[in-house]
């Protein structure tokens, strides 16, 4: 090895041996007698100091080494006089004998320092150098001890790891497929997977009753701070069980990490169905981290001439405490927020429960004192607080303010990214209908299976009613994992592929593979999927699964670094059998 010691393993303790270390030079200082240097590597700076009275020539070269450099330094440990208690080798510095560079390095484009000078994309582009600051290493080194911390307990559990393909078959659920042309079978692709979830529910019908991926999964669709276009799930799968024993095996598996990674212990997770995750909060991930329950108020607020509300479907409101001191332009910002195009809301109304006891609204023109005191019953408001209430169609309206009630969350510091609210939130819908193609979509996915109380009557009389036996796993109004109980039943999976509008013929040609085995004596089965860069970003607090990639791609989808996607040449279209259409005719 070129080194015998690591830039962050110094201590006092060490003083007096001689060291051999390797790393890239962080920052000199010459201070004219003496220059200092601080010497980086994965673990650690140690401060290097060359002095120009013990060795001039050695302190001379010193002066001509430029940032990035890439050293091998021998010394000895010395105590430092100026001690740093910021850094874990504050106590001791290298005098060095000897300085050999290994490589020089150009002027770099941004400083490499936890406090950098270098812009989203300047850093996207030079990836390589980004991952060498501190604060992006550590999110790669958590990464890597969860990826060991999932391994040890899903392996304790008995659950096998098991590679699936990446090149399969595209089929038409979900989202968009990433399609790659096939050479060899000229006109035909494969496409990437968006999830192995065919090919372990095909592993439970081979009998390996516990599986477990940690795996890429590849999706086409619009991109956000949580959302990337090639991103890891923890796959997992489990034959001869229910519900019941998957939330609680993975419930098992969360708490684990909780408790290596951070000391945290939970006791039991909570519980919400669906119909009331969305009745309370307006979303099928609320953020638990605080309460501010939805109060719907369509007895109050209608009959009293105010037409938005009386034409309303639902009218619904938040109460946030202590906030009836907001001033105008504060509740001006609130309005102008609900009405901004990603909230899409007409307005908001306000009720001020002031501390004299007195109510003050934005519709006052239509309700008394009396009136406004039963929202603030309804509310159970106190004096003090400010009560905002939305209206509109129910669904839309319990989005919007959703929106609403996660920026009063934010405003009043109630969303602290440590403080971890967790939730399973079970009961979802099997299908949801969509307006613009008139027709039913499966929730989660099509290999679901219903609540055996709502299948088969309801599926024949109100499909859209049916619940699923499908869960989430919600950490901080985040979706970080989902899954469900399969259909393993032939028939059922045909009725079900029929329900989502496929003639039988459709559905054997895109799933006739797991419908064949179907036939095989499949075991009554389950699983759910983790994202691994989400469960990454939540332990560390941050909002953004980027940092948490080595090499992510920016909100277009694109790596800036090396710049893909990119043209290939036309020997390769021809090979593969691909030509050119002009954008302009899209
Ligand atoms: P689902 O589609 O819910 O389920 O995905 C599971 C989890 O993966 C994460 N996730 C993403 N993370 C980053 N970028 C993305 N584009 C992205 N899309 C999803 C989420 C999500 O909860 N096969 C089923 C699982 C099963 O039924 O077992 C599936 O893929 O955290």
């Amino acid at each position: 090895m070129l080194r015998n010691k690591t830039c962050g393993e110094l201590r006092i303790e060490d003083c007096g041996q001689e060291v051999t270390l390797c790393g890239w030079l962080q920052k000199s200082r010459d201070l004219g007698s003496m220059t200092f240097i601080d010497l980086r590597d994965r673990y650690g700076i140690t401060q290097l100091v060359c002095n120009v009275e013990t060795n001039k020539a050695l302190y001379e070269q010193a002066k001509t080494l430029g940032r990035e450099y890439v050293l091998r330094v021998k010394g000895i440990v010395r105590e430092r006089s100026n001690k740093n208690k910021n850094i874990a080798t504050g106590d001791i510095e290298i005098e060095v004998s000897e300085i050999e560079v290994l490589n020089p390095s150009d002027l770099p484009p941004f400083t490499i320092e936890d406090n950098t000078d270098g812009g989203d994309e300047l850093r996207m582009k030079y990836r390589y150098l980004d991952l060498r600051r501190s604060v992006v290493r550590k999110n790669l080194e958590l990464r890597h001890r969860l990826a060991q911390l999932v391994r040890n307990y899903l392996s304790n559990e008995n659950f096998l790891e098991i590679e699936t393909p990446f090149l399969i078959k595209s089929t038409p659920e979900g989202a968009r497929d990433f399609v790659v042309p096939s050479r060899m079978n000229p006109n035909q692709f494969y496409a990437l997977p968006q999830s192995p979830q065919q090919y372990k529910q095909l592993l439970m019908v081979s009998g390996f009753d516990r599986y477990f991926q940690i795996v890429k999964c590849f999706r086409d669709e619009d991109l956000r701070a949580d959302r990337q276009p090639e991103f890891t799930q923890i796959d997992c799968e489990m034959s001869f069980v229910q519900q019941e024993d998957v939330l609680n095996m993975f419930e098992g598996l969360i708490k684990h990490l909780f408790e290596k990674e951070k000391n945290l212990h939970f006791g039991k997770f909570q519980r919400m169905t669906w119909h009331d995750a969305m009745k309370y909060y307006g979303s099928d991930k609320p953020d638990l981290r605080f309460d501010m329950q939805f109060v719907e108020l369509d007895d109050v607020a209608k009959g009293k001439g105010f037409k938005v509300f009386d034409d309303a479907e639902l009218v619904v409101g938040i109460c946030a405490k202590g906030c009836a001191e907001y001033t105008r332009k504060q509740l001006d910002a609130l309005t102008d927020f609900v009405k901004r195009p990603q909230v899409g809301a007409k307005g908001l109304v306000y009720i001020k429960y002031n501390e004299d006891g007195t109510l003050k609204s934005s519709v006052d023109k239509f309700y008394s004192q009396q009136d406004l005191m039963l929202f603030a019953q309804k509310f159970a408001a106190q004096k003090g607080d400010l009560m905002l209430v939305m209206s509109g169609k129910a669904m839309q309206v319990r989005t919007q303010l959703c929106a609403l009630r996660l920026e009063m969350g934010s405003q009043l510091n109630l969303r602290d990214p440590f403080n971890y609210a967790i939730t399973w939130v079970t009961d979802f819908p099997l299908l949801e209908w969509n307006e613009e193609d008139n027709r039913f979509y499966a929730m989660h996915h099509p290999f679901t299976a219903p609540n055996p109380e709502d299948y088969p009557e309801l599926l024949d009389k109100d499909p859209g009613k049916v619940r699923a036996w499908a869960y989430d796993l919600v950490i901080n109004g985040t979706e970080v994992g989902g899954g469900s109980v399969r259909i393993h039943n032939r028939d059922m999976q045909m009725r079900m592929f029929e329900a989502l509008g496929f003639t039988q013929q459709e559905a054997l040609s895109q799933f006739g593979f797991l419908m064949d085995a179907f036939r095989y004596g499949a075991p009554p089965h389950a699983g759910v999927a983790f994202g691994f860069d989400r469960l990454c970003s939540i332990f560390a607090g941050c909002d953004s699964i980027r940092d948490f990639i080595a090499f992510p791609k920016n909100n277009s989808g694109r790596d800036l670094m090396s710049d893909s996607p990119n043209f290939i040449d036309q020997k390769q279209l021809d090979e593969l059998y691909l030509s050119l259409v002009p954008t302009e005719k899209k």
